[in-house]
């Protein structure tokens, strides 16, 4: 999500986080096990020479297959199932008809809504090159913004604050040398796509709203090899870091617990 300093935000941000139900969570299960079926299915259809639009259009038949809608239908102007960013592009690509091709970084960014409860979950993957090159450095690049998930995920328990998944995060990637991005943060999720607190990437431990069970949230790594700077291209929606360095993104809807995080969007086991 987009951090916009606006008065009604910053009111939003000091509400307290909601606390869901366990039906609310059964609901929020479901919606997330479309969203990472849908993901995985995207994810595994990456080859060279199919299109943006080729792999939402395979997101978008899945969640409608499995009885979901499209969450990001929910943000104003915005129509499509997935954001597809490659290379330098960080967040927010809308799917066009350009072709994946060797050696390209690829995101898929997606969420669903179910009988009104949204998930969101992103991951990166490369697609390899033939000659293996330059493989092992993007591969490492996107191995540090795994960790730093799963990092920042281990901080998601009852008694920790919200800084305390931030630094994790921070701390994992700026530590091997790359850059969190500063105007693209994690966020609340359940009602709405978009939802109370702001759970950024970056940040000071034992700062922030304490984590009470219950609480679901969006846990984002949106880092760039480069620079924490973004800029926003000519479409109005992508963002790419500001030097053509790369992006990537890693992000899982998980809810807080006494010992650790229910993650709801693990697509590799869904
Ligand atoms: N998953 C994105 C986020 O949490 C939302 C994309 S909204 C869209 O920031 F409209 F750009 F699709
Ligand atoms: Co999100």
């Amino acid at each position: 999500m987009e951090v916009v300093k606006s008065g009604q935000s910053l009111k939003i941000s000091e509400r307290l986080p909601v606390v869901r139900n366990s039906y609310e969570h059964s609901l929020m299960r479901k919606s997330a096990y479309i969203a990472s079926s849908a993901l995985k299915r995207a994810l595994n259809s990456i080859r060279v020479g199919i299109s943006e639009l080729e792999l939402n259009r395979i997101a978008e038949d899945e969640i409608y297959r499995l009885g979901g809608d499209l969450s990001y239908k929910s943000v104003p102007g915005y129509k499509f199932a997935t954001c597809i960013t490659v290379n330098e592009e960080v967040v927010h690509g809308i799917p066009t008809a350009r072709k994946i091709r060797e050696g390209d970084l690829v995101s898929i960014d997606l969420a669903t809504v179910y009988k009104g409860w949204h998930a969101d979950c992103a991951w990166t993957i490369l697609v390899k090159e033939k000659d293996g090159k330059s493989n092992k450095e993007k591969e490492r690049f996107l191995k540090v913004g795994e960790e730093a998930l799963w990092d920042g995920v281990a901080q998601a328990v009852s008694g920790n604050r919200i800084g305390d998944i931030s630094e994790a995060i921070q701390s994992k990637v700026e530590g091997l040398g790359y850059h969190i991005v500063r105007s693209l943060v994690g966020h609340g999720i359940g009602k709405k796509l978009h939802e109370d607190p702001e759970v950024a990437g970056y940040g000071k431990r034992g700062t922030g709203k304490d984590l009470k069970i219950g609480m679901s949230l969006a846990i984002e790594v949106i880092y760039t090899k480069g620079t924490p700077e973004v800029t926003l291209d000519k479409d109005g929606w992508t963002y790419s870091s500001a030097d053509g360095s790369w992006g990537g993104l890693f992000e899982m809807t998980v809810v807080i617990g006494k010992r650790r995080a229910e993650v709801l969007t693990d697509w590799r086991h869904t």
